[in-house]
């Protein structure tokens, strides 16, 4: 990595610790792995950010229930439920943030201490309707009709629930003094937020007028204490989105290692989010850091939800969906394909096991699986596992390198767009062209006379060759299949490792060289095995 490699800093937003993760929340892990695996193999120096959110009343009254102080609560979710999860997933993090450490408490007090030095922040009472599930204040725009044993009631849109009346004498933050200036700034920069309905919403919220909102909460104990006045806790939403700079630096003795990576990744390049919360991540975070004289990410992208029964899967109504399940039955790079693949990011989404278990078996197994192992083994079987040069190239296999160097343009596009399931689309295309040509070329037929052995050589060499850009390609979304595929086609050994291939000369043709080992290894997508009844 030279000195000059592009920076690329992607965050996702830091889980509440209340309780174990479900597939919803290692949906927006899983997208910010493969999105920077693919920047990593732009070359780029890739800083890749997640982490839990540990204060606020939520986590406070799940550690109440459970009986315990809220910090040996956070301590034993976080090594027992929220580190383990990125492994199951098999996330490439950089780092993880917790919000109870002291790089970040102390920088988060740092912070506001600028921002009121710089006149935004003033004392003021609260009275109003706060959701706790949200750790929200709610306007009344945001509240709807109750329903069952709500009815009548006004209840908040995503929990169900009725917020609690809150009358508290709290410390302000003069959000309404950025309204012009952030209108300004999306006018400007159409991109920052992402997809155009995320971008609609935000404006037409702008435009709605912003007013002044808390800051900090006197009524609760479980959080950082404001600098200038103990009494009270930063509000945990101004605690939490503060994550993104104290790690990476903010406020760091100048000159050191911290400094100097904040330097490198602030703004961030790509915040990603789920729509709940779109409006903290592109209204109230960017008057934030603008406040304290930072400037404001470069994107923020609200991704959709994955639902159940047509509502957003929850712990708290009880739909969540534990990754490890759905990971021990078909493995994590099956886990990662299928959530990029099957749903459009920035649109909802439902899990279905029916729908993943046949996935799994027509595009991986059947698809790239096969076509490896028959690959692999008749290179076995006809050359001796020698890779074959490529002796008798025809028409079929200059359309192969040409189609590859449009697959690969194209799926770098759609990563641009975060469009995974058009990345993995194209990849895709190029799979069953590939197959098709190994039907229609009958490699098995060729082999049967002398004659016809250079052009065999030209098919195995065309396909091999073909598996080593599908696993360029593939390597973000499933890394450790590719690894064995790599491996399988001697090209460990020929090119090195397979997260060094650069995606910009992924469609160069040639350059697995003829003569290295071929291995038909283990199937790269075994048969599931039957479901266990219960
Ligand atoms: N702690 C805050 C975020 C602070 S960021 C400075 C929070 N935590 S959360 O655990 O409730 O949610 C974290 C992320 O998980 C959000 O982006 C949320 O959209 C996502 N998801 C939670 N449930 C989800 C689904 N059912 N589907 C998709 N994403 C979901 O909010």
């Amino acid at each position: 990595m030279t000195e000059l490699a592009k920076s690329f800093y992607l965050t996702t937003p830091i889980y509440y610790v209340n309780d174990a993760p479900h597939i919803g929340h290692a949906y927006t892990t899983t997208a910010g792995d493969v999105l920077t695996r693919w920047h990593r193999q732009r070359g780029e120096s890739v800083w890749f950010l997640t982490g839990v959110d540990e204060h606020g009343t939520k986590v406070q009254r799940a550690a109440e229930a459970g009986g315990v102080e809220p910090q040996v609560w956070v301590d034993r979710l976080v090594s027992e439920s929220w580190q383990p999860v990125l492994k199951t997933i098999d996330a490439r993090n950089d780092d993880f943030i917790r919000t109870t450490e002291s790089r970040h408490a102390d920088r988060v007090q740092k912070f506001w201490d600028t921002v009121k030095a710089n006149g935004y922040v003033f004392s003021a009472p609260y009275e109003g309707p706060y959701c706790v599930g949200c750790e929200e204040f709610k306007f009344a725009a945001d509240l709807v009709e109750g329903t069952g044993e709500f009815a009548g009631e006004q209840v908040c849109s995503i929990h169900g629930k009725p917020p609690e009346q809150l009358s508290e004498e709290n410390w302000f933050f003069q959000l309404s003094a950025f309204n012009d200036q952030l209108i300004k700034y999306y006018e400007e920069n159409p991109n920052a937020v992402r997809p155009q309905s995320a971008y609609n919403e935000v404006m037409s919220f702008l435009r709605g007028g912003l007013v002044d909102i808390s800051m900090s909460r006197s009524s609760v104990k479980w959080g950082i204490p404001l600098s200038w006045d103990k009494s009270q806790v930063v509000y945990v939403w101004f605690d939490a989105l503060l994550n993104y700079i104290t790690a990476t630096g903010y406020g760091a003795e100048p000159g050191s290692k911290d400094a100097e990576l904040f330097a490198r990744v602030w703004p961030a390049n790509v915040q990603l989010v789920g729509k709940d919360i779109l409006r903290f991540h592109a209204v109230y975070w960017p008057a934030m850091l603008l406040a304290a004289g930072l400037q404001p990410p470069q994107q923020v992208f609200a991704h959709g939800w994955l639902l159940v029964g047509g509502e957003k899967m929850s712990k708290s109504k009880l739909t969540g969906i534990s990754p490890e399940l759905i990971v021990d039955h078909f493995g994590s790079d099956a886990f990662r394909y299928y959530f990029m693949r099957a749903i459009a990011f920035g649109h909802d989404g439902s899990f279905s096991w029916e729908d993943m278990s046949a996935r799994y078996t027509s595009e991986l197994a059947n698809g790239l699986g096969n076509l490896a192992s028959r690959a692999t083994a008749m290179v076995g079987k006809y050359f001796e596992g020698k890779l074959p040069p490529d002796q008798a190239p025809g028409d079929k296999e200059i359309e192969i390198q040409q189609l590859l160097q449009t697959v690969v343009e194209q799926a770098d596009s759609c990563i641009d767009e975060l469009d995974f399931a058009g990345a993995i689309g194209q990849v895709r295309e190029f799979i069953e062209h590939i197959n098709g040509y190994v039907t229609e070329q009958e490699p098995w037929v060729l082999a049967k006379d002398e004659s016809t052995i250079p052009r065999l050589a030209t098919v195995l060499y065309t396909v091999c060759e073909s598996l080593r850009a599908i696993a360029v390609l593939y390597n973000p979304v499933m890394p450790k299949a590719m690894q064995e595929m790599w491996q399988a086609i001697g090209a460990q050994e020929a090119l090195g490792d397979l997260a060094d291939q650069p995606l910009a000369s992924c469609g160069t043709w040639g350059q697995l060289p003829a003569g290295v080992q071929v291995v038909k290894g283990a199937s790269l997508f075994p048969r599931l095995a039957e479901p266990e009844s219960d």
